[in-house]
């Protein structure tokens, strides 16, 4: 893609997250765009585009769906799922501090290959928990921000069906929803740990099982609504996932139009 084309892409993709996330939340489009303004501001400050990239990490769109929510639900604890060098962990310590919340960060990878953050700033925790992942996301303070960033199917299953079935205080995003890299047809096993864009990746299979779908590559798994929670996947560079337990829906519009109607 040329710039031009690039630019007239994330113009759409702005608009359309923007309009998305006014009807999940049901709130006014205006007041999403009000946190847009703090967004953009902190984001060139920040200089993210040539430090840290927008590929294979929280993109521009992603990091302020990620800063919304941040805003609006104040978390007592964010956990991040999948590491490797920090990109995303550094977005969201920096949006931390900007947004005055004191919530510390832990960050689960299988190995240390961080190089975008300080000890101090993030706790890296060398562990898998495909296992337990109950064990471990309940022993940080409620209410918790969880980000999903890994690869392999039994960890992402795990992950989703306990967080379903067990927290209905946290928000959750997972990358990598796009259909644009899901297979419909996966050749591998699931316990394989090779997954790449090449062989097709278990984001949205996982969440078609999870949410009862048959086809993963369904638009209709873009927006799910239950009795207990929404699931919406945001057309973004990567697609990226939010989950939300509905008891919160309200809460969040109303912190939300409390940052608009401040900065207004
Ligand atoms: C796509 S990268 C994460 C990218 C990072 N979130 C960012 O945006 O910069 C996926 C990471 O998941 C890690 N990973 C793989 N299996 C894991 C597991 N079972 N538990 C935790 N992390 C795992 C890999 O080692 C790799 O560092």
């Amino acid at each position: 893609m040329n710039p031009l084309q690039q630019w007239f892409t994330h113009q759409k993709q702005k608009k359309a997250v923007i309009r998305n996330l006014s009807w999940l939340l049901s709130i006014q489009q205006r007041d999403i765009e009000t946190l847009w303004q703090s967004f953009d501001h902190f984001y060139r400050e920040h200089r993210y585009e040539t430090t840290l990239g927008e590929a294979k990490t929280l993109n521009r769109l992603e990091s302020f769906i990620t800063y919304v929510m941040l805003a609006a639900q104040r978390p007592a604890s964010i956990i991040e799922i999948g590491t490797f060098y920090g990109k995303s962990t550094r977005r969201i310590i920096d949006m931390k501090s900007t947004l005055g919340l004191s919530a510390p960060i832990f960050c689960y990878d299988i190995c240390d290959n961080v190089t975008c953050f300080l000890p101090e700033e993030a706790k890296l925790i060398l562990a898998d928990i495909t296992i337990d992942p109950r064990k471990h996301l309940a022993a940080y303070p409620a209410p918790r921000f969880i980000f999903l960033d890994a690869r392999p199917y039994h960890l992402l299953k795990n992950v989703i069906a306990t967080y379903l079935e067990h927290f209905p205080d946290t928000i959750m995003t997972i990358h990598d929803c796009s259909s644009s890299l899901c297979k419909r047809e996966m050749t591998m096993d699931r316990s394989c740990m090779e997954i790449s864009s090449s062989t097709g990746i278990w984001e949205r299979h996982v969440l078609a099982e999870c949410f009862q779908k048959v086809d993963p590559l369904s638009p209709e798994l873009d927006d799910i609504d239950t009795p207990t929670h929404r699931l919406m996947i945001f057309d973004t560079t990567h697609g990226l996932a939010l989950l939300v337990p509905k008891q919160k829906l309200l809460g969040l519009r109303n912190q939300i139009e409390q940052i608009a109607s401040n900065s207004g």
